[in-house]
C-alpha cells in the first residue's frame, strides 16, 4: 500500500534525458525514497570543499536521518532533482538540485550539488534553471540560495539566468544570502 502511494505521488513526468557539454548523457528524474543507498554514495564521492560549498560546514558524515529527510519529499513543500549516469549497469547520482519551503510559507530555500568532476559542464545550471520553474509552478513567491563568498560558481549561474536577484553579502562571516522573487521572472 505504501509502495502504491508513493508511486501514485512520483511525479514521473519531469524526467528527462540530457546531454552535456561533454556529449555525456544523463538521466534527470525527481528523487525517490528509495535513492538512500545513492545518495549516500554520492555524498562520499564528494570533496571537502564541494560538501562545504553545499553544506556550508565541513560535514564529514551524512547520518541515516539526514539522508532519510533528503529522499522521502513530498514534491510539493520539498522537491528535488537528481541526475543519474549509468556505468556497465551500475547508477549513480551525479547530481541533486532541491527547493524546501520554509515553515507554512510561499517562501523556500534551494541546494544544489554536482559531484567534482561534473563540475563546469552546464549540469548546475541546467538542474537549477529546472527546480526554479518548478516552484514557480508550485506558486511559491520566492526563493533564497545561501552561498559562501567565494562561490563564483553559483554568482555566475544566477548572473547568466537573467533573474530579478537580490545580493546580501554576510554580516555574520557565515553565508552570502541571494533571493530570487520567482512571480517576477519574465523568461
Ligand atoms: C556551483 C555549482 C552548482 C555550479 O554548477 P556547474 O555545473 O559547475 O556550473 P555550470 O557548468 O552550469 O556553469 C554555469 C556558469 O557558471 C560558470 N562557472 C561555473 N563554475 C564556476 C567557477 N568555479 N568559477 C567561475 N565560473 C564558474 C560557468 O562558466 C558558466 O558560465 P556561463 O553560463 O557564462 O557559461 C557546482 O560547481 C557545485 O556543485 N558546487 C559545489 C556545491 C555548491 O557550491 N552549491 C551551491 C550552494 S547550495
Amino acid at each position: 500500500m505504501e509502495a502504491f502511494r508513493v508511486y501514485r505521488q512520483y511525479p514521473y513526468y519531469y524526467e528527462e534525458w540530457i546531454t552535456l557539454s561533454d556529449g555525456s548523457v544523463v538521466f534527470v528524474r525527481p528523487i525517490k525514497p528509495t535513492d538512500g543507498p545513492l545518495l549516500l554514495n554520492f555524498f562520499n564521492s564528494l570533496s571537502r570543499e564541494t560538501i562545504y560549498f553545499r553544506f556550508l560546514t565541513h560535514l564529514e558524515k551524512l547520518q541515516p536521518e539526514m539522508l532519510k529527510q533528503l529522499v522521502e519529499i513530498d514534491y510539493e513543500t520539498h522537491f528535488a532533482l537528481a541526475a543519474i549516469v549509468t556505468e556497465d549497469t551500475k547508477e549513480s547520482i551525479i547530481g541533486t538540485c532541491r527547493y524546501i519551503v520554509k515553515g507554512n510559507s510561499d517562501h523556500a530555500e534551494l541546494t544544489v550539488v554536482l559531484g567534482d568532476n561534473w563540475q563546469r559542464k552546464g549540469l548546475g545550471k541546467l538542474l537549477v534553471t529546472r527546480v526554479v520553474n518548478i516552484a514557480r509552478s508550485k506558486g511559491l513567491a520566492s526563493i533564497e540560495i545561501l552561498l559562501d563568498y567565494r562561490n563564483e560558481g553559483m554568482k555566475r549561474i544566477f548572473a547568466s539566468l537573467g533573474y530579478p536577484v537580490s545580493y546580501e553579502p554576510s554580516i555574520l562571516d557565515i553565508a552570502d544570502r541571494m533571493e530570487i522573487l520567482l512571480q517576477e521572472i519574465k523568461i
